[in-house]
């Protein structure tokens, strides 16, 4: 068959069809038959392709142990949360829904202690974040791992500021107590941009997009016999809460990071007054759920 322009996704769809692996098979079929349309709809110039080889080129060579800039532009596309909602359509009703990992959990996070700080530069308005890891029947999972990372008052995460921040500033692997209880110390989370200095941000200026993602702090949460979730705790107060430039917020994820101006209050959390206090409570999913997941 020669190939044509209307022929093309047929052609090379079917050098696929002997895959050994029928889910390569199905994956690299539909990439062929949907990019050869969306080739077709765009009609690129051999100059326009190069420009869109070199950005991918680019985007790798962006990436280092540090830096993520493909999980940047998949969550620019909407790409990672579009995975992240299907994905959820699996999950028991009453699960803590799961957003996007983001691209700064590229470091362990360091074991600490149930009310220690994760803050190691004592710089930003204190805050208090606890909360239960429960089943969806409101039962607690003693011993749950909760890994916790955040930005800090300003906007950086510790790796994108080496020398600075301190190593793991932001960040702590905590366990949860006989009732499923965390707590830890802070700094209450500011927005900030993602990193702009990239291909990413090339593209958002040329759409004209903001780079800025709401006040948030990341969880990853794990229990035995349960779903880990990936997830976010925003806080209800922050700029940009309605336009998430990685479109992450859900609105069960929503937190009211509150002042308290008590001073008992503030010595009882080993923490200044005023303070902020959210209080997030987590569930997860059983691992083997008894509804059967859609296929298709
Ligand atoms: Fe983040």
């Amino acid at each position: 068959m020669d190939f044509t322009a209307e022929k093309s996704a047929e052609i090379v769809s079917a050098s696929f069809d002997a895959a050994r692996d029928p889910r390569a098979r199905e994956v690299l079929q539909a990439l062929t038959r949907h990019l050869h349309a969306f080739v077709r709809e765009i009609r690129p110039s051999m100059a326009e392709w190069e420009q869109a080889i070199d950005f991918l080129t680019r985007t790798g060579r962006t990436c280092t142990d540090t830096r993520q800039e493909f999980i940047l532009l998949s969550d620019v596309l909407g790409v990672s949360m579009l995975v992240e909602t299907l994905e959820a359509e699996h999950t028991t009703i009453g699960a803590t829904p799961a957003t996007v990992l983001g691209p700064f959990h590229m470091v362990a996070s360091p074991p600490r202690e149930l009310g220690d700080s994760i803050d190691l530069v004592a710089d930003g308005t204190p805050c208090v974040i606890e909360g239960r890891i429960t089943d969806t029947h409101g039962n607690p999972l003693p011993g749950a791992s909760v890994d916790v990372w955040q930005a800090d008052d300003k906007g950086f995460y510790d790796v994108q500021q080496p020398g600075t921040l301190p190593e793991g500033n932001g960040r702590g692997l905590f366990t949860a107590d006989e009732e499923g209880r965390y707590r830890f110390r802070t700094v209450r989370p500011a927005p900030y941009p993602i990193p702009v200095d990239g291909p990413v941000g090339e593209l958002l200026d040329v759409a004209g997009r903001h780079p800025y993602r709401p006040a948030h702090v990341h969880f990853i949460v794990a229990a035995e016999g349960h779903h880990p979730v990936t997830t976010h705790a925003f806080a209800a107060d922050s700029a940009y809460i309605d336009s998430d430039t990685v479109f992450a917020v859900k609105r069960d994820l929503i937190v009211d990071f509150v002042t308290v101006d008590d001073p008992a209050e503030a010595a009882r959390h080993g923490v200044t007054a005023p303070f902020r206090h959210a209080r997030f409570d987590i569930a997860l999913a059983p691992a083997n759920p008894p509804s059967t997941p859609h296929t298709k």
